[in-house]
This record gives structure tokens, C-alpha cells and sequence, in this order.
């Protein structure tokens, strides 16, 4: 049946997510060059107009809308906790002044310094987006949803909706109790949240290397069916071969070394099934969307992510043919791209 209502209610949701974090993404930038005024990186490569822009969040709020009209998924709830939202609104912008002094002294070994630092690997021991703590402290998993729902003008979450459609025909018309997804460097738990008000019924698992991180997962499941949580390497996934039915893994591949994406690519294979489902969400790459290289150009100079400029140009499609995964579909999705991979 067609959820019309749904579909409007999605529309608003979202309308009122882009207005509200549009003003933060403002602000957080007329804050930024008050504070640390510095010549503004120009990158070589064009960028998108405003315009351009805005149509093509436009055209994504659209396409979430419309899945929810048909059914994929249930249409997003009101924002739960404003008391707590605003807070970290507050923290987010508190942050700032350490934020920008870590830009500007290059700075970003504060995750090192972490007790929990000791047995992780250095790849991932450093401040990305030059957060306080990099991903292992708990003011940290505080503030990765909003800060990352600021940078993407409150678009994260239709981006990361965009893997439900792969999903939902996959998992049509099987008994989904019977199958099993994994969510591979889950972070807060935001997708697996969107997975579960899908598929109340379907086993799931959450894989991150940050305690601070799942304890936030495990928040964001609260009140719902609970999915297992492992604190783990996904370049060791500590799940036996061919055990799932879907892996997941959404904004992860632009922050790992292109050796251990391939190591972490493997992995994913190697837990699948015959016949089972990748779904990759990540940034758009060079060349996705020409206009747009600009920005990919820009983003790492903004924010530390010392292996973005290497991914840009990755030949994902090459890696995971490697790995047996076979190209299915692969979509953009505003400023992320959604790759279908199945296993033969
Ligand atoms: C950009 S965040 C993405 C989080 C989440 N998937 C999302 O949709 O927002 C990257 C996540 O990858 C995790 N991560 C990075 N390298 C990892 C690794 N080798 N093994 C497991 N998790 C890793 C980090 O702890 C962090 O939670």
C-alpha cells in the first residue's frame, strides 16, 4: 500500500533538518573565521554552485521521501531529546576553539594519548576532522552525529537511507529472522538504527574499533530489538566464514590506508555468503559527478583525513572484483555514492 502520508511526513522531517543544520553549517563557519581568520583554500578543480547544490539534496530528500510512499522503510521520527540535541549544539561549538588549533598546529595526536590508544593501530590512533580525542573518547561519540549532520546540511541520514533500498530487495520475501547483517565500522549506530526500524525482526551485528562509539550504538538502540555489538578490527572480523547474509559499511573506506581497505574488502568477503549482499556507502569519488571535484579537493585540507585524496581515486570497482564481489548497482546519493556488491 502507498504511504502517502508517509511520504509527506518524510518531506517535513527533512525540510526541517536541512533548514536547522544549514543555519549550524553557517554558523560554525562564520564562527571558524572569526576565530582563526586564514586565507580561504581554493582548490584547483571546480565546485558545484550553490544551486547545484541544493537540487541535488533536493532530489535526495525526493528519493527518501518516495521509498518511504513505497514501503522500504518507516518514515523518520521526530527528533527525540531536544534538551540533549541542543547540548551538544552548545558542546559542538565549545569544541571549536581546540578544533581550530588543532588545524592550525597540525596537531592531531590527541586519540594517541587515549589509554584505549595502546593496541589500536596508528592509522587510527589520530584526531580525524581534527575532533578532540579522534574516535576515542566518549565527548567525541557525543558529537560525531551532530557535527557530521552540520557538514552535510542534515542530509546524513537520507544519505545512509539510500543502503536501504539494496537491502529491501534482497531481503524480499525471506523470512528475515533468518538472516543475518553486519554493520562493519558502525560507529554511533545510526544505520543499524534505520536497519532495525526496517527489519524489527532481523539478526544484526555492529563492528567498531571505538568502545566510546558502541556505547553510543548501544544508545541509539535503546527501546528497540538489540543487535550484537563487537569491539573489533574489521580487519580481523572475529565472525566465522559465510556466516552473513548482508554486510554494511557506511562512510568508512575514505579513512583507512588503501593496503587496509583491501585487507578490511577481504574481510567482508570472506564473512559473506554465496550470494551475499556489500552494500558500501562512502564519499563520492573523483569524477562521480564532475562539477564537483572541487570539493573532494577541499575536504581534506578542512578537515584531517589523511587518507581521503588516495580514496578519491581509488579503483574501488577493481578492489572488490578482486575480492569477489561483483558489481550489482551502484547510485549517488548527494555527496555519498552507493555501491550493491554481491558475492559469487
Ligand atoms: C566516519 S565514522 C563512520 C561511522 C558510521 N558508520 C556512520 O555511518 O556514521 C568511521 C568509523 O569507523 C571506525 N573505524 C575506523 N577504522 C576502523 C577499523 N579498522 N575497524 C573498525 N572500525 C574502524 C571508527 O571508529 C568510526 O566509528
Amino acid at each position: 500500500m502507498s504511504d502517502t502520508l508517509g511520504m509527506a511526513t518524510q518531506l517535513a522531517g527533512n525540510a526541517v533538518r536541512f533548514g536547522w543544520y544549514s543555519g549550524l553549517n553557517w554558523l560554525l563557519a562564520r564562527e571558524s573565521r572569526r576565530l582563526a581568520p586564514r586565507p580561504r583554500y581554493r582548490p584547483q578543480a571546480p565546485v558545484p554552485s550553490e544551486a547545484e547544490l541544493m537540487a541535488d539534496v533536493r532530489a535526495l530528500f525526493l528519493a527518501d521521501a518516495a521509498a518511504v510512499r513505497d514501503g522500504l522503510y518507516p518514515p523518520e521520527e521526530p527528533a527525540a531529546g531536544l534538551a540533549r540535541h541542543l547540548r551538544d549544539v552548545r558542546a559542538m561549538f565549545a569544541d571549536l576553539p581546540s578544533t581550530l588549533e588543532r588545524r592550525q598546529t597540525e596537531d592531531t595526536l590527541s586519540a594517541a594519548q587515549h589509554t584505549d590508544a595502546e593496541d589500536l593501530p596508528d592509522y587510527y590512533a589520530q584526531d580525524f576532522h581534527f575532533q578532540t580525542g579522534g574516535y576515542l573518547s566518549t565527548d567525541s561519540a557525543r558529537l560525531y552525529d551532530v557535527q557530521v549532520e552540520t557538514l552535510f546540511y542534515g542530509a546524513a541520514g537520507a544519505m545512509r537511507r539510500a543502503g536501504l533500498k539494496p537491502i529491501a530487495a534482497v531481503l524480499r520475501g525471506r523470512d528475515q529472522r533468518r538472516c543475518a547483517l553486519l554493520d562493519v565500522a558502525c560507529g554511533t549506530g545510526r544505520f543499524l538504527r534505520e536497519v532495525r526500524l526496517a527489519y524489527p525482526g532481523l539478526p544484526m551485528t555492529g563492528l567498531d574499533l571505538s568502545q566510546a562509539y558502541l556505547d553510543e550504538a548501544q544508545r541509539h538502540l535503546d527501546g528497540l530489538r538489540p543487535a550484537t555489538l563487537l569491539r573489533a578490527n574489521a580487519e580481523a572480523i572475529p565472525l566465522p566464514d559465510a556466516s552473513q547474509d548482508i554486510v554494511t559499511s557506511v562512510f568508512l573506506f575514505h579513512e583507512l590506508p588503501g593496503e587496509v581497505r583491501r585487507r578490511v574488502t577481504a574481510e567482508v568477503a570472506r564473512v559473506l555468503k554465496p550470494g551475499g549482499l556489500f552494500v558500501f556507502i562512502d564519499s563520492l569519488q573523483m569524477g562521480d559527478r564532475p562539477g564537483w571535484d572541487g570539493l573532494l579537493e577541499a575536504f581534506p585540507v578542512r578537515f584531517h583525513e589523511p587518507y581521503f585524496a588516495h580514496y578519491a581515486t581509488d579503483d574501488l570497482d577493481a578492489m572488490f572484483a578482486a575480492a569477489g564481489l561483483a558489481a550489482e548497482e551502484t547510485a549517488l546519493a548527494f555527496l555519498s555514492k552507493v555501491m550493491a556488491r554481491r558475492k559469487a
